[in-house]
């Protein structure tokens, strides 16, 4: 399998919005609460999660599809009932993809390691955007969770403004020590081998009135 190691998520082919699962038909269970894993990459991460937790369902959104399909055909080996896998660009499907879902099943997200883009010029490829936050204010539950690692510190201080800067999120938790799953992701894991420091934070989803007006209008 050719996978390539960064795709450029502005190329117009990512524009495409693909066809909605029927969530009756991936999940047993449809309305258990959700957990969305943005840059899901290999899928192992939430194939030991949804192991362990048959009481979540999980959802990976990843933009590089060689991935998706081969983490498809891993929970299907496993005949995980809780867990699924989808392809796309987060700036385009996040949105479409959380409206298709049953009411009020997101309840947590993580943000594991999001690609830096370094480069000043392209910093318009990273995954978490003013955008990409509100949609997230807009469809998790009051008092969901957000988690977020990466060891990249201007890459944390700048998604964690993003958040901070949302009217909709406060964040609960920060300069955590580890992450609060019980489960290394893989890029977790070679970043601890490297030996360097891990910037983690959890935002909460406020339950405060003008948080829920602007959900009730989506
Ligand atoms: C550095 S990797 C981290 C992978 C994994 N979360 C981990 O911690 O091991 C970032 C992942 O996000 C994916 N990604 C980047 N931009 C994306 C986007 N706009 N939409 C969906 N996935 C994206 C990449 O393809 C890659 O798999």
């Amino acid at each position: 399998m050719r996978i390539h190691q960064h795709v450029n998520p502005l190329n117009k082919k990512y524009l495409v919005v693909p066809p909605m699962p029927q969530w009756s038909k991936v999940y047993a269970e449809p309305f258990l609460p959700l957990h969305l894993d943005l840059g899901s990459a290999s899928g192992r991460f939430l194939l030991q999660l949804a192991q362990k937790n048959k009481d979540w369902n999980f959802l990976g959104l990843e933009i590089r599809e060689p991935l998706v399909e081969r983490a498809n055909q891993w929970k299907d080996e496993l005949g995980l009932a809780n867990l699924y896998f989808f392809h796309g660009q987060a700036h385009i499907v996040l949105q479409p993809l959380l409206e298709s879902l049953p009411i009020g099943v997101l309840q947590f997200v993580s943000i594991n390691f999001p690609d830096p883009w370094f480069k000043r010029r392209h910093h318009k490829r990273r995954l978490v955007t003013p955008q990409l936050v509100q949609t997230l204010a807009t469809y998790l539950q009051p008092r969901g969770k957000v988690f977020i690692q990466t060891d990249v510190e201007e890459l944390s201080k700048n998604i964690c403004g993003l958040f901070a800067d949302n009217i909709c999120f406060q964040v609960v938790d920060e300069l955590l020590e580890h992450n609060p799953f019980g489960i290394l992701t893989e890029r977790e894991n070679s970043v601890i081998r490297l030996g360097r420091y891990i910037y983690r934070t959890i935002f909460e989803r406020k339950a405060e009135k003008p948080c829920e007006k602007r959900m009730n209008n989506n």
